[in-house]
């Protein structure tokens, strides 16, 4: 947003109507948010309060191993025993938990009785091969029911799921198994997408032939065409859920709080991802807490979080918090745009959405079709609406606020990343509102904008956005290298123990945030996150490629896209026919998401004196604009 539309949306107002205040969780955030910030500790032990423990926990937070900090330490829980098993001892046994449709219009439905019948009996059929408490299992499957069946069983057994985003390749899907050394996998055959099928089972066997640590691989039957299967490694789901073992009672296992729950891999400043480790205890209250305030849950609801399960936003909001607070839940499989741009506004209301969250790039993917796509349909059931994963652009929150939501339903902008486990700056449904801004810090959570000193920035200065005290759904650590997690978040503003976010923002007069966008090496392409690294090693493991740089570029619809700069090895030329093969190569190492939309072959590449590329200059070129202080680019 230039300097000019920041000033001018900042005077830019939408309050709830007295209705929605009302009704809402937290009527006066300001309140509640003082209150939190004097005493976060007991606010948390409060909210710790609503769910079930074996055991209490003896200490709210330990910070003597800071910034390993502990949360509900000595508290005994699971995180499956707050989801399902204590739903089913009350009248939501027959509440629906899940509301799933698949692409092609099938349909299923799963009452909490239901879907804790099916977790305990994958539970045990896990148990079955050998999983035991802390073994990790790899999840690498379209956005089916079994997706999220799979992780709750892997909970209740205190296994630690590390599930996969199916649009990663075999590469990704390679070095994340082997970093977390999953003897287990669980897949599908395929998976819909555009009325087309993305063969997950073909891409894990690759991955699995790369890391021959996994020893079983179970698949779900979802597409139906013939996939090889390898006798005494692979076993079809179906086939395991019908055996005697797969008893539909499982005993939850007792976890510690701090017990890992799951890692998930997100991309960083280097090459190799980073596996964010998530715990039972700290988690449960965050995700529970922040879903039922930011977006006021009530029993009445049909919540549709639209994002992939496979990652954090599906982790944490369409599994877990939802499941918690027994809200019932949306999934639906496939694209929004088929077979029609309607296709979205068409379930909202045959199935009476009460709140859509999605994303900024479906938004404005789906704002280009016109108006009169949801205007064909009744989307009167729509209360309010969320927004997460970049900066939502005024234009598109306003389209968002008065087409889908007819002008009656708030827009919550969600700021927050796979390392927090969930929200951190967000509206609650009764603040006021400015088209961009994802408003202010949740309850218990103390942000800012900061000078490289660490001074706070004064009203519209752009800085680095920190969060000043710990919160309970904190990543723990990254799996396997403690020291990374310290370097990465924590060395910046090391005397102050802060956390640093990456993104830049601004604070406005009214102490509003604005996120303008990461300062690392990471770019967000529709909404999912790539590091540079992860795309040019990809683009360097190709024979012709000697070196590279990439770079994003802003985009309408998606945000940003990748360009990408390439030194030719000797003996190779540049061409079309070459641009398209290395386009494959991507897609096959990385996937389908980190396919560059430029590619370009340059004869060198600007550096610094010390061999760091300057991607700054790259990004200056490539949008025409001055290339700003190169005093360190080498000659
Ligand atoms: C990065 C984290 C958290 C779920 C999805 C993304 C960007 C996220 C917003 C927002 C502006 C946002 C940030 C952040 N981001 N939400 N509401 N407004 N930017 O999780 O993949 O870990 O990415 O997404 O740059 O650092 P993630």
């Amino acid at each position: 947003m230039s300097d000019q539309e920041f000033v001018l949306s900042t005077q830019e107002w939408y309050y709830p109507s007295d209705e929605i205040v009302n009704q809402s969780h937290v009527s006066d955030y300001e309140a509640v948010y003082t209150e939190a910030a004097a005493d976060p500790q007991a606010f948390w032990a409060k909210r710790a309060e609503t769910l079930e423990w074996y055991q209490r926990w003896e200490k709210v937070l330990d910070e003597s191993g800071a910034p390993f900090y502990k949360w509900f330490v000595g508290g005994k829980t699971n995180i499956a025993l707050n989801a399902l098993d204590r739903h089913i001892k009350t009248w939501r046994k027959n509440k629906l938990a899940l509301i799933w449709e698949g692409e092609p219009g099938d349909k299923q439905t799963y009452s909490y009785w239901r879907l804790w019948q099916e977790v305990n009996k994958f539970g045990n059929v896990l148990r079955s091969m050998g999983v035991k408490k802390g073994d990790r299992v790899t999840i690498y499957m379209g956005r089916i029911p079994e997706l999220i069946i799979a992780m709750l069983a892997c909970a209740k057994i205190g296994a630690v799921h590390s599930v996969i985003y199916g649009g990663f390749s075999e590469h990704a899907l390679a070095d994340r198994i082997e970093d977390a050394q999953s003897r287990v996998l669980v897949t599908c055959d395929g998976a819909w997408l555009r009325g087309s099928i993305v063969e997950l089972k073909k891409i894990a066997d690759q991955a699995v032939h790369r890391s021959p640590i996994v020893e079983h691989v179970i698949v779900v039957k979802r597409t139906g065409q013939d996939v090889p299967m390898q006798a005494g490694r692979d076993f079809w789901y179906h086939d395991l859920m019908s055996l005697p073992i797969a008893s539909p009672n499982c005993e939850t296992e007792v976890m510690d709080a701090e017990d890992p729950l799951f890692i998930l891999y997100t991309s960083g400043t280097t090459g190799k991802p980073k596996g964010i480790l998530h715990t039972h205890g700290g988690y449960q209250v965050y995700t529970s807490t922040t879903l039922q305030y930011a977006f006021d849950i009530r029993d009445e609801d049909r919540w549709w979080c639209a994002a992939d399960p496979g990652w954090i936003t599906g982790h944490s909001y369409i599994v877990y918090a939802p499941l918690i607070l027994g809200a019932t839940s949306f999934v639906y499989e496939g694209a929004p745009n088929f077979p029609y741009p309607n296709r979205w506004w068409k379930m909202i209301e045959n199935y009476g959405i009460s709140i859509l969250y999605t994303a900024p790039t479906a938004i404005r993917g789906l704002m280009r079709f016109g108006d009169a796509w949801p205007k064909r349909h009744n989307l009167s059931s729509l209360r309010l609406l969320g927004s997460v994963g970049e900066p939502i652009n005024p234009e598109a929150w306003r389209w968002y606020h008065s087409i889908i939501g007819g002008g009656r339903c708030p827009v919550i902008d969600t700021w927050w990343q796979t390392e927090t486990g969930g929200f951190m700056i967000t509206p609650l449904p009764s603040v006021g509102l400015k088209p961009g801004s994802a408003t202010r810090p949740f309850p218990g959570v103390i942000a800012d904008v900061v000078d490289d000193d660490g001074n706070t920035c004064a009203p519209g200065v752009e800085g680095k956005l920190v969060i000043k005290n710990p919160w309970p759904g904190m990543l723990r650590t990254i799996y396997g290298d403690p020291d990374r997690m310290v370097r990465q978040y924590f060395s910046t503003y090391a005397r102050q123990g802060w956390y640093l976010a990456g993104d830049s923002a601004r604070k406005d007069e009214d102490g509003y945030f604005w996120i303008i966008g990461r300062i690392d090496d990471v770019i967000k392409v529709s909404g999912y996150r790539l590091g540079t690294a992860e795309v040019e090693s990809g683009l360097v493991s190709h024979a012709a490629v000697a070196e590279s740089a990439v770079i994003g570029v802003p985009d309408e619809v998606r945000g940003n896209v990748i360009y990408a700069y390439c030194l030719l090895r000797a003996g190779f030329q540049g061409s079309d026919a070459l641009v398209d093969e290395l386009k494959d190569h991507i897609r096959k190492e990385v996937g389908p998401i980190a396919v560059p939309t430029k590619i370009e072959f340059v004869s060198a590449l600007p550096k610094t004196r010390s061999g760091k590329i300057m991607r700054r200059v790259l990004k200056a070129r490539a949008m025409g604009l001055p290339e700003g202080d190169t005093s360190t680019l080498e000659e």
